[in-house]
């Protein structure tokens, strides 16, 4: 039996195992994952006994990301510049760090936009908090040649750009709106537009048709931004997709199967978020 979980605090609203769930079952693999409430002050504690307890591995959500990137004895490069973890497994009784938060943005933004090619393009990020970094990370990774940074604290934006070059490029938040032309992609990081948050209110009136929207928010499964640009006619990539999507790399580490992620799980995290949900 191959057990896995994900580790937060607090954990009770994680979705990740009905993702998980559905995996081993459509798979019909001998395993377990569960939600793992673990105080911030039992974490390293928790980390170094994750053999010991019989843990393949685990998913790492709010607030250890950055924590638990300290923690393991080893990530990836990418990981690296990111600074925080989502995935740990065991290899050799090491305990490896990864962050798959990137590839499920980019991964689920291919799936909805099967031709869409962001290298060499101009692309406008809003937000530029904790949720922001995996994105710019994956955008610049995928060869975004300018990835402009709205954000209300201007501050953070710079903070970007010296983390993750010149490439990025700071706006003040007012001035999003006017500097939305000629954009392959659109991206809200923000927490604006979430459930019991205030909407996000941008002008969209300079957006090209041709401009793919996306939001990490996905509750609700469709933000106001994603409906306002779909009216327009632009395509629209929901938050929903990205979690789907960055659980991949986790269940194929720690249960030896790389599983799809198929329009049956889709609905079934979906009808989760809100049971009024239809395809
Ligand atoms: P997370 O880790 O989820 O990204 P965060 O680091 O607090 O959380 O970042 C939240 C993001 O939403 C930030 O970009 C934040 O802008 P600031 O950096 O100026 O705080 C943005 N945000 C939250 N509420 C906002 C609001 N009312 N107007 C504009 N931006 C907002």
């Amino acid at each position: 039996m191959i057990r896995s979980c994900v580790i937060g605090w607090p954990i009770s609203h994680s979705r990740s195992p009905i993702i998980h769930g559905y995996w081993l079952r459509k798979y019909g693999i001998a395993g377990s994952y569960m939600r793992q409430p673990v105080a911030p002050e039992a974490l390293a504690n928790f980390l170094s006994e994750l053999g010991a307890s019989g843990f393949a591995g685990c998913n790492v959500t709010l607030p250890h990301k950055e924590a638990a990137f300290a923690l393991v004895t080893r990530a990836d490069e990418s990981t690296e510049r990111l600074g925080a973890v989502n995935t740990i497994y065991l290899r050799d009784g090491r305990t490896l760090g990864t962050n798959t938060d990137g590839e499920g943005f980019i991964n689920s933004l291919k799936q909805s936009v099967p031709g869409l090619s962001l290298g060499g393009t101009r692309a406008m990020m809003l937000g530029a908090g904790g949720a922001s970094l995996a994105v710019v990370n994956a955008l610049l990774e995928q060869g975004v040649e300018e990835l402009v940074v709205a954000n209300r604290t201007l501050e953070r934006t710079e903070q970007l750009r010296r983390r993750f070059g010149t490439r990025v490029k700071p706006l003040a938040w007012e001035r999003a709106g006017d500097q939305l032309g000629d954009c392959s992609l659109l991206v809200n990081t923000t927490s604006l537009g979430m459930k019991g948050q205030p909407d996000l209110q941008l002008d969209l009136s300079r957006l090209a048709v041709d401009t793919v929207v996306a939001d990490i928010v996905y509750t609700p499964l469709r933000t106001q931004l994603l409906s306002d640009a779909a009216s327009r006619g632009n395509q629209v990539v929901e938050g929903l997709g990205m979690l789907l999507h960055q659980a991949v790399r986790g269940f194929s580490l720690w249960f030896g199967v790389t599983p799809e992620v198929t329009p049956e799980l889709h609905d079934l995290v979906a009808r989760d978020i809100d049971p009024e949900y239809c395809r």
